[in-house]
C-alpha cells in the first residue's frame, strides 16, 4: 500500500487526488491547499482529511509515501526541495518550474536525496497520441517530414488569477504548448531551432494566441499553433512523412471534449477528457506508482520535462528578440 497526499485543491489537484483514490493499494491520505475551504471541500468528497499547510499534514500523518504538488507554478520548487527533504517521492505537475535553474536545482536535489521526481507530461499517456507515435514508429507514413499541431481553448482563470500573470505562469508558451514539445520531442527527438511568434507582446488581456516553429536535428520541421483565444477546449495534430499522413482532431473524435469552465468568470483550467475507460491523467498517475513499485524508469522522465522546457524558454526568448533560437546557446539567427 503507498500513501498519498495532493498539494492544491485546484484543477489539476482535484484531478490526481481523485485518481489516487480509485487505484487499488493506494490510500489518498489527504490534501494540503493554503485555502483551507477548498480542501475541506475536496476531502469531504473524497472521503479523505484536508490541511492548510504541508507542515500541518506531516506533522498529522505518519505515514505518507508520495506527495502530488499541483499548486501554482511558480510553488513547484520549494515544495519539491522540502518533500525530497523529508525522503518522499514526487509527482509534480508540469511545467517542472518556471524557470530552467529552477528546474534544474529540483532535479539535482531528489537525486542527491534519492526519491523519484515524476513530471505531469500527460500527452505521453493520451492513447490517440501514443498510436500516432506507433504509427510513425512502425514507418507506415515513411520517413516524417512535417508536424502541424494544435492546442488550446479557453484563456484558463485558476486561484488569484494567477495564469494571467506571465511571470508565474509563463504564459501559453510555458504552461501549455510545452505538452506538445514534450510530445513531439518524444516522437522525433531534439530540436535544434526555435523560432516564435506570440500575441503576448502586444496584448495580454486575458487572450494569448501563438505559433512555434520547430526544426530538429533529424531534419523534421513542427508548427505548434497554441491559443488561450477560442472557446471551447481541442488539440489536433497532422504528421506528413514521404508515404503518408496520420490526422487527429479531438474535436471530431472525442465526443465529450470538455472545457471544465467555458466562461473566463469561471475558475477552472479546460482539461481534455478522453472516451476511455480510465482517463489519461489516471493512466500516467498509475504508471507513476507502478515506476515506485518496480523501480521501473517511467515514460517521461524528469530529465524530458527539462528539455521541454527548454524549448519552451527558447520560444519565448525568440517571441522577446524576434529571432530564431538555437538550442545549447551556440549560435542565435534570423530565419523565416
Ligand atoms: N497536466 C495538465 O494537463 C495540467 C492542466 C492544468 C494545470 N496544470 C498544472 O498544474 C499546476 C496547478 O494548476 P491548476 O490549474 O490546478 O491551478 P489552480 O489555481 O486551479 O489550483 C492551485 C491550488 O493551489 C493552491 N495554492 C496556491 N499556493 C499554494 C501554496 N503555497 N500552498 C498550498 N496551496 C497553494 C491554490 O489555493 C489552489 O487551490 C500548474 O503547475 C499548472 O501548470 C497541468
Amino acid at each position: 500500500m503507498l500513501t498519498t497526499l495532493v498539494l492544491g485543491a485546484g484543477t489539476m489537484g482535484s484531478t490526481h487526488a481523485a485518481a489516487f483514490t480509485k487505484m487499488e493499494n493506494v490510500a489518498l491520505v489527504g490534501i494540503v491547499d493554503i485555502n483551507l475551504a477548498k480542501a475541506q471541500v475536496l476531502a469531504k468528497k473524497l472521503g479523505t482529511e484536508a490541511f492548510q499547510t504541508y507542515d500541518e499534514a506531516v506533522s498529522s500523518i505518519n505515514d505518507i509515501d508520495v506527495v502530488s504538488v499541483c499548486v501554482p507554478t511558480p510553488v513547484h520548487k520549494h515544495y519539491v526541495m522540502k518533500i525530497a527533504d523529508d525522503n518522499r517521492h514526487v509527482i509534480c505537475e508540469k511545467p517542472l518550474a518556471r524557470s530552467l535553474s529552477d528546474a534544474r536545482s529540483m532535479i539535482n536535489y531528489c537525486i542527491e536525496k534519492g526519491v523519484k521526481l515524476f513530471v505531469g507530461h500527460v500527452v505521453r499517456f493520451f492513447p490517440e497520441y501514443v498510436r500516432a507515435k506507433q504509427i510513425v514508429d512502425e514507418g507506415k507514413i515513411g520517413d516524417p517530414a512535417i508536424i502541424r499541431t494544435t492546442r488550446g481553448g479557453v484563456f484558463p482563470v485558476a486561484s488569484n488569477d494567477w495564469y494571467s500573470n506571465f511571470i508565474s505562469s509563463g504564459g501559453l508558451v510555458l504552461d501549455m504548448i510545452i505538452h506538445d514539445f514534450d510530445y513531439l520531442r518524444w516522437c522525433f527527438g531534439e530540436v535544434d531551432r526555435v523560432y516564435a511568434k506570440s500575441s503576448r507582446a502586444r496584448v495580454f488581456e486575458k487572450i494569448e494566441y501563438a505559433l512555434v516553429t520547430l526544426r530538429f536535428k533529424s531534419g523534421v520541421i513542427a508548427h505548434v499553433e497554441g491559443t488561450w483565444a477560442h472557446q471551447g477546449f481541442s488539440t489536433k495534430f497532422e504528421i506528413a512523412g514521404k508515404k503518408g499522413l496520420v490526422e487527429y482532431d479531438s474535436a471530431k473524435t472525442t465526443p465529450v471534449v470538455a472545457s471544465q469552465k467555458e466562461t473566463a468568470s469561471n475558475e477552472g483550467v479546460a482539461v481534455p477528457e478522453s472516451p476511455m475507460k480510465d482517463s489519461p491523467y489516471f493512466t500516467e498517475l498509475q504508471h507513476f506508482i507502478n515506476c515506485i513499485h518496480t523501480n521501473d524508469e517511467p515514460v517521461v522522465s524528469a530529465e524530458d520535462a527539462y528539455k521541454a522546457m527548454e524549448i519552451s524558454i527558447a520560444a519565448l526568448e525568440s517571441i522577446e528578440s524576434g529571432k530564431a533560437v538555437v538550442l545549447n546557446n551556440k549560435e542565435k539567427e534570423v530565419v523565416l
